[in-house]
């Protein structure tokens, strides 16, 4: 997090707002030399002009000083967005519907990017009833494990918790997931999305059903 408004933020601002530094030294009324100080370093806008300067951009004097701006143009779009935050001191797990500024023990958390799964990290989806049943091979100890598992639709987010020494798995109301996430302490966040024929079939009735096929062959080969 900055200290206080630095000229690269302000260009930034100024270049994403599609604005010349004689429009904003206009908006401010100060000297377009003025900008160009400030944006290469050489002087700091005054504190009285903080106000004007975010004005100017449409963002918060906080947005402003941190040079983190969000930009939500529809927040309430869809739960599949969904951004995850996790701080790295005390494994504080924050979900968001879109872009926000976070921190947390004085970390500004970044939004994970989830990787696609890998040998170390696969995700097993089987369906029971109308749940889905998650689970993951992986430790589970104080140092690697899971920290959480997220199952999402459209329009919700059912998260479980996990903590070391107990099962990397959770249960889901199947009601429209789409995608599930898992965490790992040390290896990040990883997704996979629900395949429709394959991972809400009933297990149960597919045993069965490849028993009987299993049965009947045996019966042309052997009699
Ligand atoms: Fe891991």
């Amino acid at each position: 997090m900055n200290q206080y408004v630095t000229g690269a933020v302000i260009k930034d601002l100024r270049e994403k707002n599609k604005m010349t530094q004689l429009q904003l030294s206009q908006k401010l009324g100060v000297s377009d030399k003025t900008i160009s100080k400030w944006e290469t370093g050489k002087g700091y806008p005054d504190i009285t002009l903080l106000e004007p300067i975010a004005e100017a951009f449409r963002i918060s004097i906080t947005e402003l000083i941190s040079g983190n701006t969000v930009h939500n143009a529809n927040v309430s779009a869809n739960m599949l967005r969904s951004k995850f935050y996790v701080c790295p001191i005390c494994g504080n797990v924050i979900h968001s519907m879109g872009e926000a500024a976070i921190n947390c023990h004085g970390i500004q958390l970044t939004p994970l990017e989830a990787e696609p799964t890998d040998e170390c990290h696969m995700i097993f989806i089987e369906r029971v009833e109308d749940e889905y049943f998650v689970r993951i091979h992986h430790d589970m100890t104080k140092t690697h494990f899971i920290s959480f598992i997220a199952a999402v639709s459209s329009d919700r987010l059912q998260l479980v918790k996990l903590y070391p020494e107990g099962e990397a798995e959770a249960r889901f109301k199947i009601s429209g997931v789409r995608k599930i996430y898992i965490y790992c302490n040390r290896d990040g966040l990883f997704s996979q999305d629900i395949l429709k024929g394959i991972d809400d079939k009933v297990s149960g009735y597919d045993d069965a059903q490849e028993r009987r096929e299993l049965e009947q062959a045996a019966d042309m080969l052997f009699g």
